[in-house]
């Protein structure tokens, strides 16, 4: 798919647009977006709204051929909500309803016309960025492991933005940029879908060496005896009760200056989650090959910021095994020592995503990190508590703290991937007292995300950090089964703001 902006001017006008569908917006109450009256010089748009076949709701769409006045073949109007008060929601459902028609439509090329800058507080920039994303979103594809490839996906592959000439520099920036991310998301989907017996540690690490390769990025990958001798027994314990060998993947994206502290992301890469001995039960446990999800996002977002050569220092780490029962399997009751000398008394092998982060997050502390941010699908508990609109978001409440959380919520609405914060407090460290080491690994039933945020809390005392749990925004079950590349938007637009901030 091919994306370009359209810059108007006196001599380029929507009128005289030759293309195969010019999609202009219409509002609620027969009212006409300025791209729309341009096309009306005839009344053809108007005659439209008067026949009641759009209202002009947020979404609604009605395709005419044939507009007297209009060079396009083809004109399709688009419902934007109520003028004056267009919402994200109503500019983003009007985005996903155009590309939806121009999906089906036998035109190669297309304009889309709206006022990208319409909704409060948003500028054109931010428009094309939501327009681009909605059509990649809706051409995603993932047939590699079918025999029969479904036919290419009909309609438009060339996508134009009209915007003012004014603005065309920076719709073309935003494009650009929209593309990066929306090629992170692709792969970390990619990544997300493949089967288990595909995706593994090895293959992740593998992912990475050949992004490293194709973007000059430097990397490492541990093996397990690197990872032995790194004392990061718990992580290792997770890994007990399978053949496939534990990767510890290290990527380093070192585009800002070289005295700046990096920001560190950092992905739970549980290539299969069975539960180990604490086994789950056997409905949806396919759906645990997606317990890596924090691993392709964070590789998404590397991906995404190296295309887009952003300026600044980021590392990602990722521990990844799968989570395994056999007879070499850790037990409930083990004790293992992490990395940082914390013993933790394994009462439930189920809870294996805090014990492989806890020794990465205290691996990190060698970078001297800005900030660490770990993206991880780290507790049921968390769908419980908020569904699958907002991922969890998880810091300290001191001041550096809020300001860090206020950020990456901030982050989340302008991308459309939003999170909720969530409390990370004493009184709830108390419910990880463990009889016969330093904590145990569970906390019992009662708020089981905030536990699991507690306890990596207790590793990351060094450095500031935020914790993402992405259980319930990460994939989607049911017949839409399948990745969302969440919460690499987020991710990326926090990055992109860091990085002009430190300009
Ligand atoms: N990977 C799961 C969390 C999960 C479960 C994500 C279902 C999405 C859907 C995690 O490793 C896990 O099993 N957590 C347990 C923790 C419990 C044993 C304290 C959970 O949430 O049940
Ligand atoms: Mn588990
Ligand atoms: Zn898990």
């Amino acid at each position: 798919m091919d994306f370009s902006i359209k810059p108007l001017d006196a001599k380029s006008t929507i009128t005289s647009l030759k293309t195969g569908c010019i999609a202009v917006g219409v509002f609620e109450d027969k009212k006409l977006s300025a791209t729309a009256k341009a096309l009306n010089a005839k009344g053809a748009i108007d005659s439209a709204l008067q026949s009641g076949d759009i209202t002009g709701k947020a979404g609604s769409t009605l395709l005419l051929r044939g507009t007297a006045g209009a060079g396009a073949e083809r004109v399709l109007l688009v419902g934007l909500g109520k003028e004056g008060a267009v919402s994200e929601k109503d500019f983003t459902s009007a985005l996903q309803a155009v590309v939806r028609v121009f999906g089906t439509l036998g035109a190669k090329d297309a304009v889309i016309a709206l006022p990208f800058d319409i909704v409060d507080k948003r500028d054109t920039a931010w428009g094309v960025r939501a327009a681009v994303l909605a059509a990649r979103e809706a051409a995603y594809r993932f047939d590699v492991m079918k025999s029969k490839k479904e036919p290419p996906a009909s309609g438009v592959a060339k996508i134009a933005f009209a915007v003012s000439a004014a603005e065309a520099n920076a719709a073309k920036n935003a494009a650009t940029q929209a593309v990066a991310v929306a090629n992170g998301m692709d792969l970390t989907k990619d990544l997300g879908n493949l089967p288990a017996n595909v995706c593994t540690p090895t293959y992740l690490a593998n992912t990475a060496k050949k992004m490293a390769k194709d973007f000059k990025l430097d990397v490492e990958i541990l093996d397990r005896k690197q990872i032995e001798a790194l004392k990061m027994y718990s992580f290792l314990s997770v890994t007990n009760g399978t053949v496939e060998p534990p990767k510890f993947i290290v990527l380093k994206h070192m585009g800002g200056k070289a005295k700046d502290a990096p920001i560190v992301l950092v992905g739970k890469g549980i290539t299969f989650d069975s539960g180990g001995i604490s086994l789950k039960p056997g409905a949806a446990m396919d759906e645990m090959k997606y317990d890596m999800g924090g691993a392709a996002s964070v590789l998404g977002t590397m991906r995404a910021i190296a295309e887009m050569k952003l300026k600044l220092n980021v590392i990602m780490v990722i521990p990844s095994c799968e989570n395994m029962p056999s007879g070499s399997a850790t037990k409930p009751g083990d004790i293992v020592t992490s990395m940082s000398g914390q013993t933790i008394e394994i009462l439930n092998t189920d809870a294996e995503g805090r014990l492989v982060l806890c020794d990465a997050l205290t691996y990190v502390e060698r970078f001297k990190p800005a900030v660490v941010i770990d993206a991880a699908t780290l507790t049921g508990a968390c769908i419980t508590a908020l569904g699958h609109h907002n991922s969890g978001l998880f810091t300290r409440n001191d001041e550096a703290h809020d300001a860090l959380a206020n950020e990456l919520l901030a982050a989340g609405k302008e991308a459309g991937d939003t999170a909720w914060r969530m409390p990370i407090e004493d009184s709830y460290q108390e419910q990880l007292k463990s009889n016969f080491a330093d904590m145990a690994n569970i906390g019992g039933p009662a708020a089981g995300a905030v536990t699991a945020a507690c306890f990596l809390e207790r590793y990351t005392r060094k450095y500031t950090w935020a914790h993402l749990d992405i259980a319930g925004t990460a994939w989607k079950s049911g017949a839409a089964k399948g990745s969302t590349g969440r919460p690499v938007p987020l991710l990326t637009t926090f990055l992109i703001k860091r990085a002009q901030a430190a300009k």
